[in-house]
């Protein structure tokens, strides 16, 4: 029987509350890129935050399901990465390895939260916090930041945060953040993870961007400081996305506390099974002395992208900028230029018309402010952002 003809005699239920939440506009941009290019545009895009990719071992082998968190071998190298860089002991056993940080941030939600806690994050931010929480039935508390915090929560803010909407069960950071790329020093992690932990507040930390930082070579801190080297009751979550540029594997991993180590595992082997298997193996491989003087490199290549742009700064005629401390990441009010162009949408419209250049209004990240201001990944390396600034300019001066 053909399937068009099943008779409906009663409508399908409406679909489901929790998956209204707005889309990724990156997503739809990078479609919007894709039209151009294949209408014969030569387009230079600023807009995703993807790295060079590995390179491929030719060994990798046909693999089946692994256990629920990961491999052995790739926890415990996690657990292993922690004390390279961190100097800080993790137990393999609390690794989870998941699909991407994606994949962390849905687990770890689901394990922390119930429906209608309250958790706060800051605005602007990475908007899948958000969306996910949303989806989640959690009660999402946006602190709006701004160039005085740095773009970063504070013990203020989250006390302010408390005293309007009531007590808070989470807390969602970055550092560095997306869209800003701004960090937090250790001295204020250590405020926040002094406020959550005298409240039994969970503290969510995005560490995804760790690596990508261009502070003095001679800070031990200068590839972030980790949350878990000041509380080990602190959730982190990272991925091999951004620093190892493994955006495709989908591959991240949390480390978790004592007691979320169970749930995690039950609603990771319900969900997914388990991570995908290929990508865990292609992960064994990153942490070697060569992979990271390799990773390193393209951090250096970063650092040059984004000092041109910083250079760039007063031709640019643009507003406040976030301190572009880490990630490949400018996030930038557009000043002067939002009189022109009405908006942050109306300025990237145009500027992909007419110039070829797509960058990224600010709304996704900030529902509020963001339609004043513009992100720009310098991902794309140093002769995209020659290239991108040419054309900026041009366009701005018609
Ligand atoms: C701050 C931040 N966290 C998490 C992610 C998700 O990355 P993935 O799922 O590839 O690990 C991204 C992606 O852009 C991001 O910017």
């Amino acid at each position: 029987m053909d399937p068009s003809s099943t008779p409906h005699s009663a409508p399908p239920p409406a679909p489901s509350d929790r998956s209204r939440i707005p889309p990724f506009q990156v997503m739809r941009i990078t479609d919007a890129i894709a039209r151009r290019r294949a209408a014969g545009h030569d387009v230079v895009s600023l807009c995703a935050g993807e790295p060079s990719a590995r390179p491929v071992p030719g060994s990798l082998q046909p693999a089946g399901y692994t256990g629920p968190l990961g491999t052995a071998p790739l926890r415990e190298a996690i657990a292993g990465h922690y004390r390279g860089w961190y100097g800080v002991a993790v137990d393999p056993a609390s690794v989870a390895v998941t699909t991407g940080s994606s994949g962390a941030f849905q687990l770890v939600f689901l394990a922390a939260f119930n429906p209608g806690d309250r958790v706060a994050l800051a605005s602007p931010g990475y908007p899948a916090y958000r969306n996910i929480l949303t989806a989640l039935g959690v009660q999402v508390i946006e602190l709006q930041t701004g160039p005085e915090t740095r773009y970063q929560p504070t013990p203020a803010l989250l006390d302010a945060a408390e005293v309007e909407f009531g007590a808070l069960r989470g807390l969602v950071i970055a550092s560095p953040a997306n869209p800003t790329g701004t960090m937090l020093g250790r001295d204020e992690l250590t405020d926040l993870v002094s406020w959550c932990g005298a409240r039994g507040v969970r503290l969510i930390s995005d560490e995804i961007y760790h690596g990508i930082t261009f502070g003095d070579p001679a800070d031990p801190d200068r590839r972030g400081v980790s949350a878990r080297a000041l509380d080990p009751g602190a959730i982190v979550i990272n991925s091999f996305s951004k620093y190892w540029g493994m955006t495709g594997w989908r591959l991240g991993w949390a480390l978790l506390p004592e007691d979320l180590i169970a749930p995690m595992e039950a609603l990771a082997s319900n969900f997914a099974l388990s991570p995908p298997a290929p990508a865990q193996e292609m992960a064994l491989t990153a942490f070697t002395p060569e992979t990271y003087a390799e990773r390193d490199a393209i951090v250096a290549d970063f650092a040059r992208a984004r000092q041109l742009i910083l250079d760039a700064e007063r031709d640019l005629d643009w507003g406040v900028a976030a301190p572009a401390d880490g990630a490949f990441y400018y996030y930038s009010d557009l000043g002067p230029q939002l009189e022109r162009f009405g908006s942050a949408t109306g300025y990237a419209a145009e500027l992909l018309e007419r110039a070829d250049v797509a960058v990224v209004p600010g709304l996704d990240f900030d529902p509020v402010a963001g339609d004043r201001a513009v992100r720009l990944s310098y991902a794309a390396g140093e002769p995209a952002i020659v290239e991108a600034l040419e054309r900026i300019l041009r366009f701005q001066r018609r």
